[in-house]
């Protein structure tokens, strides 16, 4: 039976960049999705940045900017990492849209209608030299349950325990260094305890949530009265204003998990397909939320309990992850290993990465461990050594040929291969990719083992063993093809080019069921490089250097040596651009002629309602073709420069579906972005729709 399943992991916050711990969730979410698209349910993937609250307040403050200008912004790199890592989303939305406030307002009418909400003066920490009331993590202290020292102002990470910052003993403002003053002000406050025995059930039945989860909730939270819990804030508040409460704004955590039925609501939108379908107490599409043990709280109680009052689809399960650490520590600005998403991707594939995770993600709360030296072993012994080795071995000597029309005989082993696949896709289902990813290895030993018993680079030093050459590799093939259907959730870049090797999708599981015969093999062409420390190593350094620069200390590091210049180099030109940007992973003409660049003319120019860097141009490719492209020139072009003008496109993207409608191509520029940005223009002579070789 197709299953219905709606997928989310946690919405990232909007006031910072992906980095490696983040990733241990969105691959762990997009395996699992990939695995059941692959199984056939209809299983959709949604995820928004989360936007609301103060640090998105401060940060467009010391920047001068707009907290629009700031998420826009954020809300990009977010979507550049993502991508970067294979993680794809069928929708990315905002919980600043007009969809969440829509939801928001429906969900607190039911909320209020319930009789949850109530009113109470709050004494609040204010911090004097900000202007701005001190919420959640602004504050910090010493817990007022344990005594744990320096904890946030919301919840302790020791005990647990959810609080007040004006509980909190010893108050500090994180915004100043201030001590925050003591203010009264009026909050909304949700009374958690009417749903005690909801909760109680809900959370306890066995079914929604991991053994320890149930366990902790009920010893840290059930065995006593709920606490109400504080949902607004008064202004200045980056957030929906409550539209009964005028003045008063929700606060992060009320929005932020309606965002997660937002970007369906978004979805639904774009595709014809009504929310009610997913999120409708009578839906009967199963949810599941991915997220971080640190957001438990959040998830298990307070979600369940405004789902329920608003009489909406409950969560199915939540999946609840450890955290990441690096060398068997915390992650570290100063040790480099704080490593954001697209400093890593400069360095290594994200196939490494993904693998990795996999390799080490069990179903439980564990914390994972990035061990650098492993990381790099397990990839190249793994997937280059055994994986890719399996194809690269034989692959060639049946390039332009076909398979074999009957699957030869093998000794069993693609069945053995085929009966495995169960077993691996119920680890699949319940998140056990380091089982998943063991077994795979094993049938990975046996297929090399097959290869190394028949060795087809001696059979095919005699022309009179040709039929049995290509049974051979036929059935090499076969298998390699078996193990990347199994490796297809974790590495879906490997699957393609599999595809492409084989001449055959890899779009369901059932494929690893049956060998493929007769089609045709394309050229071989390498799949995987191995990656090496010194890669790693680079890394690291850039973290560094990064998080140094960020910290506004001077990095670490040794000043560069001087660069030497050729005698005829007069210009002289500084080494930043390389510098900032080190040059991609080496490419062949045949890579090159891919993009097919042509010169194309500005035809028309304007700017785009609501997008901060965009303008919408329309290029001409002569004879009245035309194409419509959204670039992010805006703060370095007026559009009334570029009519008329000749530019460079890549002409053949695969047009992409953007908010304002839908851009077929992209013009070449340079330049690190905003106002820096140079268009490249052709020399006088070149006329629309010549191709750039
Ligand atoms: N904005 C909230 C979530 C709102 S969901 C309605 C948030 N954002 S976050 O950016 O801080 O974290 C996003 C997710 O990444 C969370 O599930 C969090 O647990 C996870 N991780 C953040 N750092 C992590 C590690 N170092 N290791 C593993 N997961 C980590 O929380
Ligand atoms: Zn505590």
């Amino acid at each position: 039976m197709t299953r219905q399943i709606l997928v989310t992991a946690a919405l990232p916050y909007a006031n910072g960049h992906i980095h490696i711990g983040h990733l241990v969730e969105y691959i762990q979410t997009d395996i699992w999705v990939r695995y059941q698209k692959l199984q056939g349910n209809n299983c959709r993937f949604f995820c928004a940045d989360d936007t609301h609250g103060t640090a998105i307040m401060i940060r467009a403050r010391r920047e001068g900017r707009s907290e629009e200008a700031v998420i826009a912004d954020m809300r990009e790199a977010h979507v550049r990492d993502f991508s970067g890592f294979q993680v794809e989303f069928d929708n990315y939305g905002s919980t600043n849209s007009p969809e969440n406030r829509e939801l928001c307002d429906t969900i607190w009418a039911a909320i209020r209608r319930a009789g949850l909400v109530k009113e109470k003066d709050v004494e609040q920490l204010y911090d004097p030299v900000a202007g701005t009331f001190l919420a959640d993590r602004f504050v910090r202290g010493t817990c007022p349950r344990c005594g744990a020292e320096d904890q946030p102002g919301d919840n302790c990470s020791v005990c647990g325990a959810t609080y007040t910052p004006a509980d909190l003993k010893n108050p500090k403002s994180t915004l100043s260094g201030a001590v925050p003053e003591v203010r009264a002000a009026e909050h909304l406050f949700i009374e958690l305890e009417q749903l005690h025995d909801f909760l109680s059930e809900w959370t306890q039945d066995g079914t929604h949530l991991q053994p320890e989860i149930a366990k902790y909730l009920k010893g840290h939270f059930l065995g006593e009265p709920l606490r109400d819990w504080d949902v607004s804030r008064p202004a200045p508040y980056f957030g929906f204003e409550i539209p009964d409460k005028k003045g008063h704004y929700w606060y992060v955590w009320f929005d932020a998990p309606i965002g997660y039925m937002a970007s369906t609501l978004e979805w639904c939108r774009k595709n014809g397909d009504d929310v009610q379908n997913w999120w409708g107490a009578d839906s009967k599409a199963e949810i599941h939320h991915f997220i971080g043990k640190d957001i438990t709280y959040f998830h298990t109680l307070f979600w369940p309990g405004m789902l329920k009052t608003a009489n909406c689809n409950l969560p199915t399960k939540v999946h609840i992850h450890g955290f990441l650490t690096v060398g068997g520590e915390k992650m570290s600005k100063s040790k480099g290993t704080f490593v954001m998403g697209s400093t890593y991707l400069k360095h290594l594939p994200p196939a490494a990465l993904r693998y990795y995770y996999a390799s080490k993600l069990g179903p439980g709360l564990d914390d994972i461990d990035l061990n650098l030296d492993e990381f790099v072993t397990r990839f190249n012994t793994d997937l280059v050594g055994k994986v890719v080795n399996i194809a690269s071995r034989c692959a060639g000597f049946l390039a332009g040929q076909t398979l074999s029309d009957v699957y030869p005989d093998d000794g069993g082993l693609f069945a053995a291969g085929a009966e495995r696949g169960e077993a691996i896709a119920a680890f699949y289902e319940d998140c056990n990719y380091n089982a998943a990813t063991r077994e795979i290895m094993a049938l990975a030993d046996k297929a090399n083992k097959f290869v190394d018993d028949r060795q087809p680079w001696v059979i095919r030093k005699d022309p009179s063993r040709a039929d049995e050459l290509r049974d051979v590799c036929s059935i090499t093939l076969n298998l390699f093809r078996q193990i990347v259907t199994y490796l297809a959730p974790i590495l879906p870049g490997l699957a393609k080019q599999t595809e492409e090797l084989l001449n055959r999708p890899i779009s369901n599981w059932a494929e690893a069921q049956k060998p493929l015969t007769g089609t045709p093999v394309s050229p071989f062409t390498h799949l995987m490089k191995r990656i090496d420390t010194k890669q790693v190593e680079a890394m690291i350094e850039e973290s560094k250097e990064a998080m140094a620069a960020e910290a506004g200390a001077a990095p670490a590091a040794p000043a560069p040596a001087e660069p030497t210049f050729h005698p005829a180099d007069t210009w002289k030109d500084s080494g930043d651009a390389m510098k900032n940007e080190p040059l991609a992973a080496e490419c062949t003409i045949d890579d090159f002629v891919k993009v097919d660049l042509r010169v194309a003319r500005v035809i028309e120019a304007k700017h785009v309602e609501s997008a901060n860097k965009l303008l919408q141009l329309t290029l001409s490719l002569g004879g009245g073709e035309t194409r419509n492209v959204f670039a992010g020139i805006k703060s370095a072009y007026k559009p009334e420069d570029l009519v008329g003008r000749l530019v460079v496109m890549v002409a053949n993207l695969k047009p992409r579906q953007m908010k304002f409608g839908l851009s077929s191509g992209m013009v070449c520029a340079s330049g690190s972005g905003g106002p820096e940005v140079f268009l490249l223009s052709p020399d006088t002579g070149a006329v629309p729709g010549q191709r750039v070789h």
